[in-house]
């Protein structure tokens, strides 16, 4: 992905940054496409819409390769990482290529080509129903058509620049 490196950075942007890095975020891997021009990419934008259709958003920057796919595609596939797939994280991130990403991970795929995690903590299967511009980013509108539950050790979850364990997750809060 480029950037132009001499864009000024205004101090509301520097000190969004900053704040954003305080957000404890699940780690996913996007899947899009179909058995002919399938693509994967690690995203934590990604949050619950509504119940009524039940809907999740994706934000994705319109410099990636997903975004690009996701043009066309009509389906994608959220897969919630689990505590121990940093690997899988930083190779869909750009540690690898598109072609050697799928190397990573046991991957299988739906009847229509779409890839998913078969380890993952959960697979949120979605139709794309709208794709809607908004600066730098795509913001992926899905409706979820299925979703399979995998018995994991809770997902993996990025906070202040770096991996760490779900923690609290699974706490009774009083
Ligand atoms: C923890 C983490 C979260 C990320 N979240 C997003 C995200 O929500 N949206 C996005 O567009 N890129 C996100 N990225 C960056 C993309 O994964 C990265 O730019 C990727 O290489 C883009 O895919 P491409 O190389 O196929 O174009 C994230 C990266 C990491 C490490």
């Amino acid at each position: 992905m480029s950037q132009d490196p001499n864009r000024p950075v205004s101090p509301v942007e520097t000190a969004f940054r900053q704040a954003m890095r305080r957000f404890a975020s699940t780690v996913t891997v996007i899947t899009g496409g179909n058995a002919a021009r399938r693509h994967g990419m690690t995203a934590t934008a990604v949050t619950s819409l509504a119940m009524n259709p039940p809907s999740l958003l994706v934000c994705l920057n319109r410099e990636t390769l997903l975004n690009d796919i996701m043009i066309d595609a009509r389906h994608f596939c959220v897969n919630v990482l689990q505590a121990e797939q940093e690997d899988i994280s930083a190779a869909f991130a750009g540690k690898f290529s598109a072609q050697e990403r799928f190397g990573v991970g046991d991957w299988d795929h739906t009847e229509t080509g779409l890839p998913f995690l078969r380890t993952a903590e959960v697979n949120i299967f979605c139709r794309k129903s709208a794709a809607l511009p908004y600066g730098s980013h795509t913001i992926l509108i899905g409706e979820v058509e299925d979703v399979r539950l995998n018995e994991g050790p809770g997902p993996l979850v990025y906070h202040d620049g770096r991996y760490c364990a779900p923690g609290a997750v699974g706490k009774d809060v009083t």
